[in-house]
């Protein structure tokens, strides 16, 4: 068996390819777009691409920094492409995606793009979403509230502790961030919306409907899944 880590490197590699010269391009957050920004990177550096990043988090804007990707933000450009990892991908291309507290403005730069690739290992692809508890980012006022309105929709909240840090997880935005756990999330897209608009939340992690492609990183080699 193929260590993840070095699928999760075949994925970044082949979606670092798909970035043509002169594109805006959305950087992903966590272990898997780790290998993407580095690859761009190279890319920057050996072929002389002329390309703007936006990245989703502290993570990526300090890895952009150090791979040599130029920065830019939301409010001066529009996005070609974005490329970003997931927690589970179903077969509707249906993601979970904060495993690493970054889906807010992984869910606005992502939504946002032309384009938007998945790149993930293969562990990560199910036949129906909810094993991984869906990250609900919220406003650390409203946790009694939110977790009882969380509640009444069959999830079972637990406020993300931070390690190597007494308390809770504390966002790149300033919140706390509630993973909870669905038994049976029939349509990710009515969740979506619904936990959308209980007061006190800021964003959840279930993105329905805004994968163009998912690159899924084999034992065999990567496999390519489109709408
Ligand atoms: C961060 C995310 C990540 O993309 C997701 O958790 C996958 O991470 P990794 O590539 O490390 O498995 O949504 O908020």
């Amino acid at each position: 068996m193929v260590d993840s880590n070095i699928l999760k490197e075949n994925v970044g590699k082949e979606a670092s390819e798909l970035i043509k010269d002169g594109q805006v391009v959305g950087l992903g957050t966590g272990s898997t777009t780790h290998h993407f920004i580095r690859y761009l990177g190279e890319r920057v550096k050996n072929e002389g691409l002329e390309i703007l990043g936006i990245p989703t988090s502290f993570q990526s804007t300090l890895l952009a920094r150090e791979s040599g990707i130029k920065i830019t933000t939301l409010d001066e450009h529009d996005i070609d492409i974005a490329v970003d990892g997931a927690d589970e991908v179903d077969s509707n291309l249906d993601l979970i995606k904060g495993g690493g507290a970054a889906h807010t403005i992984e869910k606005l730069v992502d939504s946002s793009a032309d384009e938007f690739v998945v790149i993930v290992d293969g562990s990560k692809v199910v036949e129906k979403l909810g094993a991984f508890p869906v990250p609900i980012e919220i406003i650390p006022e409203s946790l009694r509230l939110v977790k009882n309105a969380v509640m009444e929709l069959g999830g079972k909240p637990e406020v993300r502790m931070g390690i190597q840090k007494d308390g809770p997880v504390i966002t790149d935005n300033g919140n706390f961030v509630l993973d909870t756990k669905f038994d049976n999330i029939e349509n990710p897209y009515e969740l979506e919306i619904e936990l959308n608009t209980i007061p006190g939340v800021l964003e959840n992690g279930i993105f329905s409907g805004i994968a163009d492609k998912v690159i899924v990183g084999r034992d065999s080699g990567n496999e390519v899944i489109e709408k």
